[in-house]
């Protein structure tokens, strides 16, 4: 679907839109109505259950938002977390050199200096995409971090935090304690993370203020003892820097066994396929849309040592996007954490001998998945416009009619209440033709409708009578009692789950 058919049918049926749209919009910020929070939920839902459910010493924590500026000046956020900005001197619109130069430089500007974008400039012939003008300011590292006054008194300040990871670095001694004192131990956050984007864009895409699930994994570089081969025959879309630099930008399939083969670690790449995994049969984005697009030693965050981005093909925004990332990053983080705070981050293994453990991170962009979810989910057939979901992260399950409002509301009220007491989400729709009703439900993703009818009201135990379920994508038909309904939905919206790495695989 187009962007603009997109967003206006997602404002439509209330999945999101933009924050005080009543005084215009605020630039950067949405918020989500009925159906896309609890779509959102469910995608949270889902990435804990698949990535916090990888093992017994993966916890799931909620720290708060705002950070002491000590803590960003340790991690370097202070000083490097920055994108170069240029303005125009005629309108004083603000620009990111990137979006500036796509025309031109459509890899980026990633790991340009400032003096090198501004010779960018100066060779193309460059205009204001607002106005026209070529008055352009040289570039300039704009820092994206939200900081302000902290305390009535002042003179202190903090900032918003730029990334969930933080929060774990800060809680892994307290959580060395409270787990098992052994590694590899996992802390995941999902939560806000606030960003000063310089230009926000393709709503859920380049927010000011998204949700991040991110997980970090602390471990041992000398041992970290992994199922590997449930892993390596998996075929992986990579596109590595080799045939990008030669100007390839289709990945090719290769398996996990010959990444490793060709230097990566066998830890990082386990990860690759585990994220690989959550896209492909979780999320379920088709395998083709998929791309592992891997970053060179100048494009990488300041915080890497390994970057694999993880893009999928998205008609609405024209191409690859990034949605997440694997990252491996040394110590880097505990390193700079135990310099900023004094404190001595390393841990004692189990032979006596110290060490500062490191850090392979998943990170989950769940605005831009929702958004994904909705531009890939999204059909039209003929008159009928079916959302697609996975009956797991639909906002609810079943739809629930009566056929005459008059004689069968009563029933199927009871039923909504006899569902939602067993768990399951049930949505009442009384109003319009049954197909008005399930055009809705379709919109909405909702992945199956039950009518209530003459007949329902035959058999004498609630649990025995019968009703209409109709499936969303083969919109068959099939009589099912109340009992036999629940016990299918139930299972319909059973998580999927990983082997567990301390569990055998
Ligand atoms: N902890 C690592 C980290 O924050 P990142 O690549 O800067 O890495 C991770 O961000 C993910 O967060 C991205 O893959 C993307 O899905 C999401 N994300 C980043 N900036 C965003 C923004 N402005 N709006 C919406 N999502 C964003």
């Amino acid at each position: 679907m187009k962007y603009d058919e997109l967003f206006a049918l997602l404002r439509r049926r209330g999945v999101l839109w933009p924050t005080a749209e009543i005084y215009g919009g605020a630039q950067g910020l949405y918020d989500y109505g009925p159906a896309g929070a609890q779509l959102k939920r469910q995608v949270e839902e889902a990435w804990a259950a698949w990535f916090i459910g990888l093992s017994d010493d993966f916890y799931r924590i909620d720290p708060g938002e705002v950070l002491p500026e000590a803590v960003v000046r340790a991690s370097g956020h202070l000083e490097n977390f920055t994108d170069p900005e240029v303005s125009c001197a005629k309108c004083g619109s603000h620009f990111r050199a990137e979006t500036i130069l796509e025309k031109w430089r459509p890899e980026g500007v990633d790991g340009l200096s400032p003096a090198q974008i501004g010779e960018l400039l100066q060779q193309h012939p460059v205009r204001c995409p607002q106005c026209g003008s070529t008055e352009l300011s040289v570039p300039r590292p704009f820092n994206l971090m939200f900081g302000f006054e902290f305390g009535a008194a002042g003179g202190e300040r903090a900032y918003l935090r730029p990334e969930t990871a933080q929060s774990s670095y800060l809680a892994f001694s307290r959580m060395w304690d409270v787990g098992r004192h052994a590694l590899p131990l996992g802390i995941g956050v999902i939560g806000k993370a606030y960003r000063n984007e310089i230009a926000p864009r393709q709503v859920l895409f380049r927010m000011r203020a998204f949700t991040q699930a991110e997980l970090q994994v602390f471990f041992d570089p000398a041992s970290f003892p992994l199922p590997f081969a449930s892993a390596a025959d998996e075929p992986l879309p990579v596109l590595r820097v080799p045939r990008r630099t030669a100007g390839e930008e289709t990945p090719v399939f290769q398996s996990a066994r010959s990444l490793v083969d060709e230097g990566l670690p066998e830890f990082y790449v386990f990860f690759l396929v585990h994220m690989y995994r959550f896209f492909r049969d979780v999320l379920r984005y088709p395998k083709e849309s998929i791309r592992l697009f891997e970053k060179s030693d100048t494009e990488r965050a300041f915080y890497n040592r390994i970057q694999f981005d993880f893009e999928v093909k998205l008609e609405s925004l024209g191409g690859f996007k990034e949605l997440g990332a694997v990252h491996y990053r040394g110590d880097y983080d505990l390193s700079r954490h135990s310099a900023g705070s004094g404190k001595d981050l390393s841990v004692a293994l189990e032979g006596g001998q110290r060490l500062l453990p490191h850090v392979l991170e998943t990170t989950f962009g769940v605005d831009r998945n929702v958004w994904a979810l909705a531009d890939l989910g999204l059909v039209t057939e003929g008159e009928r416009t079916v959302w697609r979901l996975p009956p797991y992260l639909a906002p609810s399950t079943v739809g629930v009619f009566p056929l005459m409002k008059k004689e069968h509301t009563t029933e199927a009220h009871r039923w909504v209440e006899a569902l939602r007491k067993a768990g399951v989400g049930a949505e009442f729709d009384a109003s319009g033709s049954i197909g008005r009703r399930y055009a809705r439900m379709d919109e909405l993703g909702i992945p199956y409708c039950v009518t209530v009818d003459r007949e329902t009201l035959e058999a004498p135990s609630l649990g025995s009578r019968t009703a209409t379920l109709r499936q969303r994508d083969s919109k068959e038909q099939e009589r099912i009692t109340l009992d036999a309904l629940t016990a299918r939905l139930h299972t319909s919206r059973v998580l999927p789950r990983p082997s567990p790495l301390n569990g055998g695989a």
